[in-house]
């Protein structure tokens, strides 16, 4: 089977960069581009994440386009209080040296859907403003696009708010527009990435996978939350992509998803109807992870990574650690 093509849209973002080397590492995916939306921290923030990010996983031939620095019509929010001031917690990358590709991550997302029809898949891990801004300008990628899957939205509780999660609710405007544009939006929201925890015993996994474990996973996963022997941080961002790879991984069930844009406390809320009542569907909506196999899949793939990055890499994975 050929890889599937897709391209990023995400908000890095601690668990956007560990979507994406999950991503990167996958025999089953293509990644044909990665586009930049602020969110998690600003898009400054979010950009250069996404170029230390391609610098060190080795991917340096895949372009990056920028998008989106804020909302339609919201004032910005972000998360830094749990992504960390840098967006990446506490994995300090080397500086990036290749720049960003020229032009607009809007533009990059039409043109690459336009030249190739029914073969890339898009994938949204951040705030849907780009998605939102490129259906508006080129209404034909919900037709171009082999389909679209985010991160985002819950049918039960939110993250943002009581009733929001943060992707949505940072720009519900666009996530309206998104879920209203005549495709089928594969939703993979809280109610399935809540169960994708880091526990004690898989960050141990981590730890032991050189300099993707030292520099990128451990520094951030132990920033994302508390680790302990049955809970931890919800690598939430992890869980679209990897359904890409292995859609027996997620349950998912059609739904009519209206995303809440005036409410006065329920603003970003993706209202999800299972009833249907004799409606077309515009949602594909993710009810249940299979935690075993989602991180047997992740830590096989960073595994491959790992090694990808040593044999890259072998004077420096042969230095001594600073505290020997
Ligand atoms: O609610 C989780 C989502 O919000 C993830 O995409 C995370 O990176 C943040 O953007
Ligand atoms: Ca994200």
């Amino acid at each position: 089977m050929l890889p599937r093509k897709i391209v990023i849209d995400c908000d890095p973002g601690i668990d956007d960069a560990l979507a994406i080397v999950l991503a990167h590492g996958s025999p089953d995916l293509e990644i044909l581009g990665i586009t930049t939306v602020g969110g998690n921290v600003d898009l400054a923030g979010t950009t250069d994440n996404a170029l230390r990010l391609r610098e060190f996983l080795g991917f340096a031939d895949v372009p990056i386009a920028a998008g989106s620095a804020g909302a339609l019509l919201r004032p910005r929010v972000n998360a830094a209080e749990v992504h960390g001031a840098s967006g990446l917690g506490g994995a300090l990358l080397p500086p990036a040296t290749l720049p960003v590709t020229g032009g607009h991550a809007v533009d990059f997302i039409i043109e690459t859907l336009r030249a190739d029809p029914g073969e890339v898949t898009l994938v949204a891990i951040g705030p849907l403003t780009n998605v939102a801004l490129a259906v508006l300008k080129e209404p034909r990628i919900v037709d171009w696009a082999r389909g679209l899957t985010i991160l985002g939205g819950s049918y039960t509780r939110g993250n943002f708010s009581p009733a929001a999660e943060f992707n949505i609710a940072a720009d519900p405007e666009a996530a309206a527009i998104v879920f209203g544009a005549g495709w089928t939006v594969t939703m993979i929201g809280l109610d399935v990435s809540r169960s994708a925890v880091t526990t004690e015993a898989v960050a141990d996994r981590m730890r032991a996978m050189g300099r993707l474990g030292a520099d990128l996973l451990i520094p951030c996963v132990e920033f994302y939350g508390v680790i302990t022997a049955d809970g931890g941080p919800a690598i939430h961002d992890a869980c679209a992509v990897a359904y890409l790879i292995d859609p027996s991984l997620i349950t998912v069930e059609p739904a009519v998803v209206d995303v809440e844009t005036a409410g006065r406390f329920t603003s970003g809320m993706t209202v999800t109807d299972f009833r249907l009542g004799g409606r077309t569907p515009n949602a594909l909506v993710g009810t249940s992870l299979d935690t075993g196999r989602f991180w047997d899949l992740l830590l096989a793939t960073y595994a491959q990574v790992a090694r990808t990055i040593e044999d890259q890499s072998p004077d420096l994975a042969r230095l001594p650690s600073p505290s020997s």
